[in-house]
């Protein structure tokens, strides 16, 4: 019991939020310390055809498109789901090294957050990446879990909390009440399907084609969930599907609001279906406290007033989307006695 307090008191225990997008570690009294695209660049072609990492983060995802052949960037979380293991363990290994040095006398205890869709054998192949890469004691927690204790919402009492968290890869809702999943549900809808609905609607509109990047950029600056009242236009650049030239376009707000339509609903409809599933006591309590939104999706320019506008019911978005996941999941570590209950088996 000394010992393992001593333990506790020399090590930096990590939080890392693994995410479709972005991954983002958090440490305690140090804040988010690392935060990069979930991205690593390899090089093929080695002994046996073994796969070399050549980056992580930002600087793998700078090399996206505009890397030789023989130089692929990967991104291994897909959809919510471990689509490559093997560079989703070399991608914690490098980040866990690189926030943890050899500051520490001891290994740390880390929290991993996971899309809460992963099977039993991702789990574990989680697990022992951060293992291998240096954990002394690895704890999982579920994405919805960790999105309402990073939103302050206050899961251990009787009431019902609703948070819906918009990622790059999935939407997450999920009703807690008393430290327990009450509803939960998953969606492959996410950022990623609304940058590929606005690449669709640009090449089917002006055949152009434009890369995903750029789709990003447009949803940024002139994505909107509400119809726009005095729209803005921006320059976009692609390639001219007929005469296979480089061509600039303008494109309007209304237009990506257009785009935007359908992955906005699916979003809508998972959160209907939500509040159609809840024990009655709960969907009242949803209805006095509203719906609290986070992730990076949550930023899209009035989608808080869409829901309203849809369901009837209020909905914030929290102060800082891109982190909550990751503070909650830092602060289960933190007061892990407590908060034992809402980590995964
Ligand atoms: N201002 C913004 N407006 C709309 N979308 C945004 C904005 N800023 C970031 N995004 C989108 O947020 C998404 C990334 O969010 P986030 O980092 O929460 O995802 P993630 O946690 O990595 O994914 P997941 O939870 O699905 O595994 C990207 O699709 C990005 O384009
Ligand atoms: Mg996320």
């Amino acid at each position: 019991m000394i010992l393992d307090s001593l333990l506790g008191f020399f090590s930096n225990d990590l939080a890392i939020d693994l995410g479709t997008a972005n991954t983002l570690i958090y440490q305690k009294g140090r804040g988010v310390v690392c935060n990069e695209p979930s991205v690593v660049a390899v090089e093929k072609g080695g002994l046996g055809g073994r796969r070399k990492v050549l980056a992580v983060g930002s600087e793998a995802k700078e090399m996206l498109g505009r890397t030789p052949e023989s130089i692929t960037a990967i991104r291994p979380m897909k959809d919510g789901v471990i689509a490559d293991f093997e560079m989703t363990e070399e991608m914690l290994r490098i980040l866990i090294r690189k926030v943890h040095r050899r500051r520490a006398l001891v290994r740390p205890r880390v929290i991993i957050c996971v899309p809460h869709g992963i099977t039993e054998v991702e789990r574990r192949a989680v697990r022992e990446s951060a293992e291998l890469a240096g954990a002394r004691e690895v704890y999982l927690i579920g994405e919805p879990m960790a999105a309402a204790i990073g939103a302050g919402l206050p899961i251990v009492e009787p009431t019902g909390n609703m948070i819906l968290a918009i990622g790059g890869g999935t939407t997450e809702i999920g009703v807690i009440s008393l430290k327990g999943i009450v509803y939960s549900q998953s969606v492959r809808v996410g950022g990623d399907k609304m940058d590929e609905a606005i690449a669709n609607y640009i090449r089917r509109r002006h055949n152009v084609m434009i890369g995903e990047r750029t789709a990003e950029q447009l949803k940024i600056a002139i994505g909107n969930a509400m119809p726009p009242e005095d729209p803005e236009y921006v320059e976009a650049k692609g390639r001219d599907l007929i005469h296979g030239v480089p061509k600039s376009i303008v494109i309007s707000e209304v237009e990506v609001y257009e785009a935007l339509n359908e992955p906005i609903n699916q979003i809508v409809e998972v959160v209907r279906k939500a509040l159609e599933k809840c024990p009655p006591e709960l969907s009242g309590d949803i209805v006095d406290r509203g719906i609290t939104m986070v992730g990076g999706g949550s930023m899209l320019k009035n989608l808080d007033k869409r829901i309203e506008a849809e369901l009837g019911i209020q909905t914030r978005v929290v102060e800082d989307p891109l982190s909550a996941v990751v503070i909650g999941s830092g602060q289960v570590l933190d007061k892990l006695d407590e908060l034992k209950d809402v980590v995964l088996r």
